[in-house]
């Protein structure tokens, strides 16, 4: 049995299988290869993407959903979360878990007899990441030879980032300011300065400056990454053909200007679609024999 709780679980081949698995399937979207299956949601953090994409692409794919706020089963709380992954195991055939702290993932994972898929902790959000590489690769026709910046907070979204790069063996420039790094062992390049960081990139990446459960910060964090917001003066500083991408939610105006997300090297709205078919390549990847 597979989880899919961070991206460093997999294999170069595996990352590219499921890929291509995404790909595949979006040229034939409706199918039945998961009839009679049921994925349950657990959300301790609001969503959109992940919930509306797990949630269609079940359903596209001939399964079910039962979605859950985690405060109405009350993980961990209410119930200890060992006893709510042996009984989930039980009722549902895959469940798919966005929560605060990633030890509550591991937990659940240690326990289930089902897999277990990450839809986002503080520490990574590995499904978009897999969206962000799918994006990508239809975006330049191909698989190597691609540099992406991500400018703003060494966060949840970064990491993945990072982790799906070294896995794809595509180079990855980091710009954030001091405090702010993320915390990864696998190598990536650091450039402190934004304008210096984009210079040779094909893509500028930017996420929230203030992620779920930091909101305590947020007035601190408006002044720390005041000179990391992508606007058209940074986008001039990298390639004419550079893309914009961000993981959605976007702050308008704060980490990113409001011209930049509607300018035509933005390219968020197809990223955000590809959360639908790269969640197909792994569902279906993960009730592969
Ligand atoms: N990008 C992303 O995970 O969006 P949601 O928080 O809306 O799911
Ligand atoms: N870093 C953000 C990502 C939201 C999809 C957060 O964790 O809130």
């Amino acid at each position: 049995m597979k989880h899919f709780i961070d991206i460093t679980d997999y294999s170069s081949s595996d990352i590219k299988a499921i890929l291509e698995l995404a790909i595949e399937i979006k040229a034939t979207p409706f199918q039945d290869r998961l009839k009679n299956k049921t994925l349950g949601l657990i959300f301790e953090k609001p969503s959109t993407r992940t919930r509306v994409s797990f949630e269609v692409a079940m359903m596209q794919l001939g399964g079910q959903v039962v979605s859950l706020q985690a405060n109405e089963i009350g993980l961990g709380k209410r119930e200890a979360v060992k006893d709510i992954s042996r009984v989930l195991s039980r009722y549902v055939d895959i469940v798919m878990i966005r929560t605060f702290e990633h030890a509550v993932l591991k937990e659940f994972e240690e326990y289930a007899t089902i897999p277990v898929i990450n839809g986002l902790s503080d520490v990574s959000h590995p499904c978009q990441a897999m969206a962000d590489a799918l994006t990508v690769i239809e975006q330049f026709k191909r698989w190597d030879n691609i540099h992406i910046a991500y400018v703003g907070d060494g966060n949840n979204v970064c990491i993945s980032l990072i982790e799906i790069c070294a896995a794809l063996g595509w180079e990855i420039t980091v710009s954030t300011p001091k405090g702010y790094e993320p915390t990864c062992d696998l190598p990536f390049n650091f450039v402190k300065d934004p304008h210096e960081a984009v210079k040779s990139a094909d893509v500028i990446y930017a996420d929230v400056w203030t992620s779920m459960g930091q909101e305590e910060e947020t007035k601190q964090r408006l002044k720390d990454f005041a000179p990391y917001q992508i606007n058209m003066a940074l986008m001039h500083s990298a390639k004419p053909e550079t893309v914009f991408m961000h993981c959605l939610p976007a702050h308008r105006d704060e980490e990113v200007t409001d011209e930049c997300m509607e300018s035509p090297s933005s390219i968020v709205f197809d990223q955000a679609e590809n959360r639908l078919h790269a969640q197909k390549g792994i569902l279906a990847y993960l009730f592969q024999d």
